[in-house]
């Protein structure tokens, strides 16, 4: 039985990956930072453990408590939206530390079992915000950037272990606590001279119709951690794809 290691399944994408692959026969680990026995299914297969990616000491503690695992899901994040002068320096920090750091320091610790092993595969998610630039999103943008051009290095030096690295970019997903989420960080509202910009950019979000499902994200990780032949980059949701597509031309 294969198992994966999920991360940020409290809510969101990461919850509904992690249903995915239980529905699969897959053996789960869903970590959250507050674990919650109430928001999946019960099964002997599945195992919920405390994790905060930002802290070395509980990566350590899930690693041990985990013990073999055949897949990685880089899925904790948080969103922000705003000017950069309307942006804390300890707001940054917070956003690289979960984002970009996080995700590293998690491959970094799984790394030596799949090496071992000869096997492995570790999902990074993005955002297809990456794939184009975006007013209001130039850190989280940053951020997640960052993990792809760390995903496509650490692909090359991994393919002689057999570990495989795949990203999965989601378009815009209002259904997830994303937004909500992010809202606490922006309490301090956008600068004054950005206040026009900013009513524009709300405004054309609310003409986009196309959006990401949880289920499209979870069917494109399962893409990445069963298919061998999947690509490397696997944009999630139909604005995903449009956006994704778009790009490449
Ligand atoms: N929703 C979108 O529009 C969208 C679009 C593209 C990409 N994404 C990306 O998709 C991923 C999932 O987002 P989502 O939409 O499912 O948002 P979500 O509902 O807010 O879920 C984010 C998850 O990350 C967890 N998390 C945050 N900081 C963490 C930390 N330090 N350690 C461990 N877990 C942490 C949250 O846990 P808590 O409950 O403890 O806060 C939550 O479980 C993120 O990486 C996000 O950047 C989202």
């Amino acid at each position: 039985m294969k198992t994966v290691l999920i991360t940020g399944c409290s809510s969101g994408f990461g919850l509904e990956i992690a249903r995915y692959f239980l529905e699969r026969d897959w053996r789960v680990i869903a970590t959250m930072r507050s674990p919650r026995e109430d928001v999946l299914p019960r099964s002997e297969r599945l195992s919920i453990l405390a994790l905060d990616v930002k802290d070395p000491h509980s990566i350590r503690a899930v690693i041990d408590a985990a013990g073999p695992i055949d897949v990685l899901v880089n899925n904790a994040g948080i969103g922000f939206l705003n000017a950069l002068e309307g942006t804390p320096m300890d707001t940054v920090r917070d956003i690289f530390e979960t984002n970009t750091l996080g995700t590293i320091a998690m491959a970094q610790a799984v790394l030596p079992r799949f090496r071992e092993r000869r096997e492995g595969v570790i999902i990074n998610v993005t955002s297809t915000v990456t794939c184009r630039p975006l007013h209001l999103l130039s850190v989280y943008t940053a951020s997640k950037s960052a993990v792809n051009a760390f995903s496509e290095s650490l692909a090359l030096e991994l393919a002689q272990f057999n570990v495989r690295v795949r990203v999965v970019l989601p378009g815009r997903a209002p259904s997830t606590r994303f937004g909500e989420n992010a809202q606490a960080r922006m309490k301090n509202g956008f600068p004054e001279p950005y206040g026009a910009l900013v009513q524009q950019i709300f405004a054309n979000w609310e003409k986009e119709t196309a959006v990401t499902h949880a289920s499209d994200v979870a069917e494109a990780v399962w893409l990445a951690a069963t298919d061998p032949s999947s690509p490397f980059n696997i944009p999630a949701g139909e604005d995903a794809v449009e956006w994704y597509n778009a790009a490449a031309k």
